[in-house]
């Protein structure tokens, strides 16, 4: 059992994001981390949300998730991200929750959290690799210790070779166009051991 708590935080509109939190979730799992999946707000108004079928499913397949608050990040050793890519950049509500951890960083509660991030597009050159690093630029505000995967496994391959964090791109109908779920699983598997290095060690 890792001493490890895991913090996935998504934000999806239209479920890809979703099933790439559970990919991950499922990962931390098997090499013992203690996990939680939170979702951030929606800012989208319910108008907007009723006239697209698939973002009104999972927004209602969803429902249920907790909305993430800056404590349950402060609870967490790692924690991973994953968001849509929407103009070259993250969507707007993680940005926006983001934007409400500045107390949190006052404090120094932000420092030495192990994190990673993952995102989606519609095209496989659609800015996936930027909106990762945006909010890896976040990430170096907070003090954080950013973990890629590299090219750490056959996986990361396999799914595309984004060393920065999984991406994937997604058709038309929402559906992935790439095979993504082993690389989503060894990322997470991968933050959480470095997290239960980095934790023990500031044990010692
Ligand atoms: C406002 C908006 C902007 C988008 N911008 C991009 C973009 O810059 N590049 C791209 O490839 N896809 C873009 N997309 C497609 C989204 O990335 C895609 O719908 C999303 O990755 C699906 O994730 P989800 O199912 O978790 O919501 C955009 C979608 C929206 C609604």
């Amino acid at each position: 059992m890792s001493q490890v708590k895991l913090a996935i935080l998504y934000y999806s509109a239209t479920g890809t994001n979703h099933q790439l939190a559970r990919w991950a979730q499922e990962g931390g799992q098997q090499v013992g981390a203690e996990v939680k999946v939170f979702k951030v707000q929606e800012l989208a108004p319910q108008s907007i949300i009723d006239s697209n079928a698939a973002w009104k499913a999972n927004s209602e397949a969803t429902k249920d998730v907790p909305n993430a608050t800056p404590d349950d990040l402060v609870q967490a050793d790692a924690i991973i991200f994953s968001v849509p890519t929407r103009y070259g950049n993250m969507a707007a509500p993680m940005k926006q929750f983001l934007d409400t951890t500045g107390g949190i960083w006052a404090q120094g509660k932000t420092i030495n959290k192990v994190v990673s991030a993952m995102t989606s597009a519609q095209n496989p050159h659609g800015g996936q690799e930027a909106t990762i690093l945006s909010l890896y630029t976040m990430m170096y505000h907070w003090g954080a210790i950013v973990v890629s995967p590299g090219y750490t496994d056959q996986s990361v391959f396999a799914a595309g070779g984004n060393p920065y964090g999984t991406s994937v791109s997604v058709d038309q109908d929402g559906k992935m166009k790439e095979d993504v779920q082993a690389a989503v699983m060894h990322q997470a598997k991968r933050v959480v051991t470095v997290a239960e290095w980095l934790k023990k060690g500031m044990q010692v």
